[in-house]
């Protein structure tokens, strides 16, 4: 299956993409895409016809079409789990039924969503909770899946909002829910406890903190919980009409389109959470429609494989030309690193290549005053994915967006171009430096260049477009997994800490031995107790 893209390994590590580009004067528009008002441009990458081709062979020797199909029609395609992988059906608007284990999901689905919007706008106009004071703030407490999409989702979509301001407590430390709460009035504030499985230990401490600000159990009124484990929400005293649930088919990274979305319901409305799942929707049927070559989340998938396992590139970096997608590099990281960070094939037998990129970045042009120094000169070459949209939401500030999309422009161009020692040396000269200071000097000023990078771009950041944005990395995260032969959908790497850590409870409350622990584990223990005060 690999055995192309294996032979091209030496020559893609050494070609040189500006020379892609003499060869080819087409190569610009060749090497793009566009579809559903989107751009995704991959020429300023090492990838050639051939390479393409052979990519694509890849996709297709993986049996990809099959896999998707499986996925989309609800069969049980997350193995180690026993489970089926239908968030796709959480932002299905049509009526055609999706069916699971013979049941068509999408009624239970409408009608939780109908529920959801009948207390949003309740909470909006002011008619929750019937008496006492109008909800101003909502406070999420989740972590994961649970905090991260809607976390994302609310920064991103801030020109939408006209519902109560929200907020999001997610980390055990106390810092978090302190400063969280700390400006908030319990009695207008809206408490959503977002828990896949309702047994998260930090999401439950974090609610029970939150419970005992607002007033203990008389402040369960003003608490909704969102949960597959429906029955556990009723234990912690949240009553029915006032819990969303939802399937386990809904991985945790996957599930801001449904009840764990409702934070971003809120903030929004219910009309345009539903523009935010129609742009996931479009992007869906993108996916199963378009041919390979002009398949957005497809393509996206194999210009990072090509990165990842034909030129050696371990990690790449997302860097959006949006600020209020500040969240989206983090939020990428659970959807990418939780789903496709794994060691061994679906069946068991040990991966032959390393799956799973390390993905990080930040807001440009932030980050270009911080990490792009290593980006651009240092020894590790690091595939970027730039993203922008055409319009800003500050038309008043227009001369803003000209900079932030000159500067998103010309990173990739530098990253691709790079500056010899000659032209170095010139631009020095023309300052007058010469000798051996110009010597030394323009070797610091030379790069390398034939860096790759790729540029998403889209109109401007609607509810609809972040849609198609957070489903179009979805289903590339889909495709890489299905390549590698791994399933994305399950994590158990993350249940081992979780295990460690509520046996250590005991020890760090002080009294009980550290049963099994490592020596520098319990040297450490003892060295914390002693200076706990
Ligand atoms: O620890 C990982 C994880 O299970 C994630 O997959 C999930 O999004 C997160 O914890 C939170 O889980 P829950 O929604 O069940 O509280």
């Amino acid at each position: 299956m690999w055995s192309q893209l294996d032979d091209m390994r030496k020559d893609a590590q050494t070609r040189s993409i500006s020379e892609l580009f003499e060869a080819d004067d087409a190569r610009a528009n060749g090497f793009c895409l566009q579809g559903e008002g989107l751009l995704f441009d991959y020429a300023k990458t090492s990838i050639d016809a051939a390479g393409r081709a052979a990519l694509i062979k890849l996709a297709q020797d993986a049996g990809l079409a099959a896999k998707r199909a499986a996925m989309f029609a609800g069969e049980k395609i997350n193995e180690t789990e026993g489970r089926a992988v239908l968030h796709t059906a959480l932002r299905n608007l049509e009526d055609e039924a999706v069916l699971v284990d013979g049941q068509d999901v999408l009624e239970g689905i409408k009608d939780t969503r109908t529920r959801m919007a009948d207390l949003a706008r309740a909470i909006r106009d002011g008619s929750f909770p019937g008496h006492g004071q109008r909800i101003t703030d909502v406070v999420n407490i989740g972590i994961g899946g649970s905090d991260l999409g809607p976390l994302m989702a609310v920064m991103a979509l801030a020109p939408f909002h006209d519902g109560p301001r929200c907020h999001f407590i997610s980390n055990v430390d106390g810092a978090d829910l302190t400063d969280t709460l700390a400006p908030l009035d319990p009695e207008t504030t809206l408490v959503i406890v977002a828990s896949k499985t309702f047994t998260t230990q930090e999401t439950l401490l974090n609610a029970r903190s939150a419970l005992a600000w607002a007033g203990g159990e008389a402040a369960l009124g003003r608490f909704v919980a969102l949960s597959s484990a429906v029955d556990k929400c009723g234990e912690f005293g949240i009553p029915e009409e006032r819990v969303f649930g939802f399937e386990d088919w809904v991985g945790g990274r996957y599930s801001v389109w449904g009840p764990i979305g409702f934070s971003l319901m809120l903030a929004i409305g219910p009309t345009d959470f539903e523009k935010f799942l129609s742009g996931g929707q479009a992007m869906d049927r993108h996916f199963q429609s378009a041919t390979l070559q002009n398949n957005l989340p497809v393509m996206l998938a194999l210009v990072g494989i090509w990165n990842q396992q034909v030129c050696g590139h371990p990690s790449r970096a997302v860097l959006p030309y949006e600020q209020r997608l500040a969240r989206l590099p983090a939020y990428l990281q659970q959807l990418e690193m939780e789903s496709n960070g794994k060691g061994v094939a679906m069946d068991g037998s040990p991966l032959s290549r390393v799956a799973g990129p390390l993905v990080w970045g930040e807001p440009g042009t932030n980050g270009q005053h911080a990490f792009y120094q290593l980006i651009h000169q240092g020894q590790q070459v690091v595939p970027c994915e730039f993203m922008v949209g055409a319009r800003g939401h500050e038309p008043e500030l227009s001369e803003h967006h000209k900079a932030l999309i000159a500067n998103c422009l010309a990173q990739s161009e530098a990253l691709l171009k790079g500056r010899s020692e000659a032209e170095a040396r010139a631009q020095l000269e023309a300052k007058g430096v010469s000798g051996s200071k110009l010597d030394q000097l323009s070797k610091h000023r030379v790069f390398t260049g034939n860096r790759p990078s790729t540029t998403l771009v889209y109109g401007q950041l609607t509810p609809f477009v972040l849609g198609q944005i957070v489903a179009l990395y979805e289903h590339r995260v889909f495709v890489e997994g299905v390549i590698y032969g791994i399933n994305s959908f399950d994590q158990w790497g993350v249940e081992l800490g979780k295990e460690l850590a509520n046996g250590l409870v005991p020890a760090v409350s002080g009294g009980a031995q550290p049963g099994g622990a490592n020596a520098s584990t319990v040297m450490l223990l003892e060295h914390i107790l002693e200076h706990s005060g």
